[in-house]
């Protein structure tokens, strides 16, 4: 053995290990005319390994087999290709994946039929070999010249989109390369939905059901975002490239760091999404669209409903089960829809059951829109319409009359805050009324009026004893102050009865709606539906009480919280102000403009709240999601920080949440990307990217207006390090009214803080100290993610104490004249 092919040797050791624990397979990187992998042998990627094609099982309770390729270095099974989705095998072993002699890749069964073929034209040559690439492209091409290909999987994608793929549509053939969804998590059969480019030949992508029903549309491509995706323009990850020549129109893209994995997938419940995997946490979900599940076209199928809060979005309407039980209840393959379980009796003149047929009213629905209208004049003559009409299956009226005949798609039970539901009456055979207590049978008039007067004393009975029964509560609970500096417990009812039945919407946002109220002893609060919060009562009563020991002067001060059933609020101080971006970005010339003082004032508050967040709380609080809409304003305009600690109570869905809303992303950090775990440097990049916010007067993300800067932070980044007009970065609704020392300082903080490399910005403490003004900093490198090099600026001057004594308002520590650089680390708690 030579030293050349001892080196092999040990270098292949490690490899062989891995494979041997993992998958008992030995992994070939080509397959020559003739060969052909079986069982466990798979194929490695070309170069680094990344991914991997063999045989597998998709799912946990699936028996069948297919040829597919997976990641092979992550810890998630995930595939990223199906060869013979349509047909599967049902045997691995003695089926085979093969390059015949004619040049084409097929799979035999275990009949040696051919089950799935490349289907090229023929030729006798040995020239042919299959490869696959490191970027996940399986590819044939010629053994002389391994640039020549002559097919590629990449050009028949399933249902994921890898970087250098394309959505490509032959303007010639007519044909449309699109991303196909999975039937459901256990078989990756051609679902439903579809996300392709406009057969019509315009440059928009289309999400589409059965082929047939657009239901999304991501705009016509301007050169650099689609139309309706505004949240592409803060990207800095995706390199998309546009092709439109006679042949063809695609899309395609790369990422700036090859490092990252990310792929884009069309899920199985019809949204597109975009997932970059992180390490130790899995994938992470940063982008979907459409953005609600319920905007899905037909996802729950006929008589399904929707419900956007509920973690299984689908249930059949009353009356109605599973077509499939099994697809509809444990795969969440909702597409057969529900059926009825007694028929209408109107099928059958006899009313062999007793009773004709009734309507059970829905209420707070979102109704779908394929409905028929017909022109009668009341509610009655609506029923009766439907009621007389076999093939109509539910009617509303609101004014008018509507009526559905055959399947009900796309209706959506909508939540308790949404005020925009309709009632809807769905036609039911009377035995399954009869079981219900919210039916509405047919009934005669003079039990109408029975049940009318009935329900009359009962209403008024009930009412006297919620009267009752509040008074003695509000005796019990006092006034808020009897418990000061413990949290209050509030029921369902204190709540309803605080927000006059939540009545007062003042904002919305991803974890629930908030409401203005009033307790009993006149306080006035705001009052925190959450949604979406999967843990359970014990878990969050003890994440309640953690926020609720947190208080600063800075921070929003929880007073109470309600957990009832599935319901749970958050009760806070009330605001008089409102919320910071309603004062920058309000296009009204009326709306109050804040002065420079109150916004560096507003800076240096955020900065200590948060500081207090990061470093003063027995455990680090990371807030995850700092916006100007999180800062609130008390009648003083200091500012308060809102909704920190959600991030834990919320659990996984929270970065869902976060990242699927609309703006949000332009104040995340690279690493909710990237896929390094977060730490409370996030939240510096997020307050840097609201520091430039405060200075500028607008949003980030807003280049309509201005395009003299593009991209603010970028701009203000080179106005700053080319000792340009610091003024000039200065909201002219200020006219030039503003401390030049602190906008300058404010700058250069920000630009610290929105670095690429977390270790790069300053933590809280830090920030609170420059903007004190006891710390001088310095110019900061353009960050790269700014996609702006600059040669000038390689060398890291931190940051060194000042020189000069500016502050008279900070009670830190200070040292005079010294000019010795201080460590981030050693920094002194700048809280008092
Ligand atoms: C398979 O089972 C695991 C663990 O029970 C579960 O987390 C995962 O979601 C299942 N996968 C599918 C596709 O159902
Ligand atoms: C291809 O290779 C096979 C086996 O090596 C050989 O039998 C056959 O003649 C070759 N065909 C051509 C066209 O070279
Ligand atoms: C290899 O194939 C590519 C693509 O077909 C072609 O452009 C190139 O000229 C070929 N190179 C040689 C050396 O034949
Ligand atoms: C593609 O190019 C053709 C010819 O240059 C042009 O007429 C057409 O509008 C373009 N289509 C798109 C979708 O950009
Ligand atoms: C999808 O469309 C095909 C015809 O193109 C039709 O046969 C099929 O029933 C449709 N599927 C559903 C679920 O409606
Ligand atoms: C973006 O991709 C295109 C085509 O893939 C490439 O030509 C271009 O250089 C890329 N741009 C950057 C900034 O990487
Ligand atoms: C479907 O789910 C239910 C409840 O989780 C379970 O009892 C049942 O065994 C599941 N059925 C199958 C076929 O997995
Ligand atoms: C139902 O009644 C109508 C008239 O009331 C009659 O014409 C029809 O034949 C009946 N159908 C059946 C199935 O009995
Ligand atoms: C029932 O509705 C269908 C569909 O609109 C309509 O064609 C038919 O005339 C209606 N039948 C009656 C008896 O009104
Ligand atoms: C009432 O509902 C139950 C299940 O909810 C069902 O088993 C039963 O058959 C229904 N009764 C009638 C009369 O339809
Ligand atoms: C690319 O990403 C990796 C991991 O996320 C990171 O370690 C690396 O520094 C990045 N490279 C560049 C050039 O940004």
């Amino acid at each position: 053995m030579n030293a050349r092919n001892s080196a092999w040797f040990f270098l292949s050791v490690p490899f062989l290990c891995f494979s041997l624990n993992t998958h008992l397979s030995f992994g070939v990187e080509t397959l020559s005319v003739g060969e052909s992998i079986s069982g466990d042998q798979t194929i490695v990627s070309e170069g680094d390994g990344n991914f991997e094609l063999g045989f597998f099982t998709p799912g946990n309770i699936s028996q069948k087999y297919y040829i597919g390729i997976w990641y092979r270095k992550i810890s998630e099974f995930t595939t990223i290709w199906v060869a013979n989705r349509d047909k599967p095998l049902s045997d691995k072993y003695s089926s085979q994946l093969k390059l015949l002699e004619d040049g084409n890749l097929v799979i035999l069964d275990s009949s040696k039929t051919i089950i799935w073929s490349t289907n090229l034209t023929p030729k006798s040559s040995n020239s042919t070999e299959a490869a696959l690439r490191d970027s996940g492209n399986f590819v044939l091409r010629d053994v002389s010249n391994s640039s020549d290909l002559i097919w590629q999987s990449f050009d028949h994608p399933t249902d994921t989109w890898l970087p250098g793929g394309k959505i490509r549509l032959n303007k010639l053939t007519h044909e449309s390369q699109r991303l196909t969804s999975w039937k459901n998590s256990e078989d990756p059969a051609t679902g439903l939905f579809s996300l392709e480019l406009d057969p019509a030949g315009t440059s928009q992508y289309f999400i589409m059901w059965n082929g047939s029903v657009q239901y999304w549309t991501s705009g016509t491509w301007n050169g650099h975002i689609f139309s309706l995706v505004p949240e592409m323009r803060s990207n800095y990850i995706y390199n998309f490239t546009y092709v439109n020549n006679t042949e063809e129109n695609y899309f395609t893209y790369n990422l700036y760091n090859s490092s990252i994995i990310s792929r884009f997938v069309m899920d199985v419940a019809g949204q597109i999404n975009q997932l970059t995997w992180v390490a130790g946490v899995g994938w992470n979900l940063f982008w979907a669209q459409p953005r609600q599940k319920c905007e899905v076209h037909a996802l729950c199928g006929a008589f399904g409903t929707c419900n956007e809060q509920a973690s299984t979005s689908c249930s059949c309407l009353q009356g109605f089960n599973p077509r499939n039980a099994i697809d509809y209840s444990n795969l969440s393959d909702w597409s057969g829809g529900c059926v009825r379980n007694t028929p209408l009796q109107c099928m059958n003149n006899a009313s062999v059951n007793g009773g004709k047929d009734g309507f059970l009213k829905m209420s707070n629905m979102g109704l779908p829109i394929n409905s028929q209208s017909l022109a009668v004049g009341s509610a009655q003559a609506c029923e009766l319409a439907c009621l007389n009409n076999c093939s109509c299956n539910a009617y509303a009226y609101d004014g008018g009359c509507s009526v559905w005949e055959g399947d009900v798609l796309n209706l959506e039970q909508l939540s308790d805050d949404d005020t925009g539901g309709k009632d809807l009456y769905l036609k039911l055979a009377s035995s399954e009324l009869s079981n219900t207590t919210s039916g509405v049978p047919k009934k005669g008039s003079a039990t109408g009026a029975i049940v009318g007067a009935v329900s009359g004393v009962v209403a008024l009975l009930g009412f006297l004893v919620v009267l009752i029964w509040t008074r003695q509560r509000r005796k019990l609970v006092g006034t808020s102050k009897g418990v000061e500096g413990y949290l209050v417990p509030f029921s369902y009812k204190d709540l309803q009865i605080a927000t006059k039945n939540f009545s007062e919407k003042l904002g919305g946002g991803g974890f629930g709606s908030v409401f203005k109220g009033i307790l009993p002893d006149s306080t006035v609060v705001a009052v925190k539906k959450l949604e979406g919060i999967s843990q359970g009562e014990k878990q969050f009563r003890t994440e309640v009480s953690t926020i609720g020991t947190i208080q600063h002067v800075n921070l929003i001060r929880l007073r109470g919280f309600c957990s009832e059933g599935t319901k749970r609020m958050l009760v806070y101080d009330f605001m008089p102000k409102g919320s910071l971006d309603s004062y920058l970005f309000n296009e009204k010339k009326s709306s109050e403009v804040l002065d420079w003082k109150m916004r560096y004032q507003i800076a240096l508050g955020t900065a200590r709240g948060l500081a207090y967040l990061h470093e003063k709380c027995r455990e680090c609080i990371i807030h995850c999601d700092i916006k100007p809409e999180n800062i609130l304003l008390d009648a003083e305009f200091c500012s308060k920080v809102a909704d920190f600690g959600l991030a834990k109570l919320v659990g996984r869905e929270f970065s869902r949440v976060l990242t699927t809303m609309r703006g949000t992303r332009g104040y995340l950090a690279p690493e909710w990307i990237s896929g390094v775990a977060i730490t409370a440097k996030a939240d510096v990049y997020s307050y840097g990217m609201m520091l430039f916010e405060l200075i500028s007067g607008r949003r980030n993300s807003d280049q309509s207006d201005d395009h003299k800067c593009g991209f603010f932070p970028t701009w203000a980044a080179r106005q700053i390090n080319e000792e340009g007009e610091i003024l000039s970065l200065l909201d002219c609704k200020l006219e030039g009214n503003a401390d030049l020392a602190e906008v300058n300082r404010a700058c250069k903080v920000a630009c610290w803080c929105i670095q690429d490399e977390e270790v790069h910005r300053p933590s809280m403490g830090l920030v609170v100290q420059i903007l004190e003004g006891v710390v001088e900093v310095s110019p900061s490198p353009i960050p790269r993610t700014l996609q702006i090099l600059s040669e000038n600026h390689e060398h890291m001057v931190f940051f060194s104490e000042s020189s000069s004594n500016p502050s008279s308002h900070s009670q830190s520590p200070k040292s005079g004249t010294s000019s010795k650089v201080r460590s981030i680390k050693s920094s002194p708690n700048p809280m008092t």
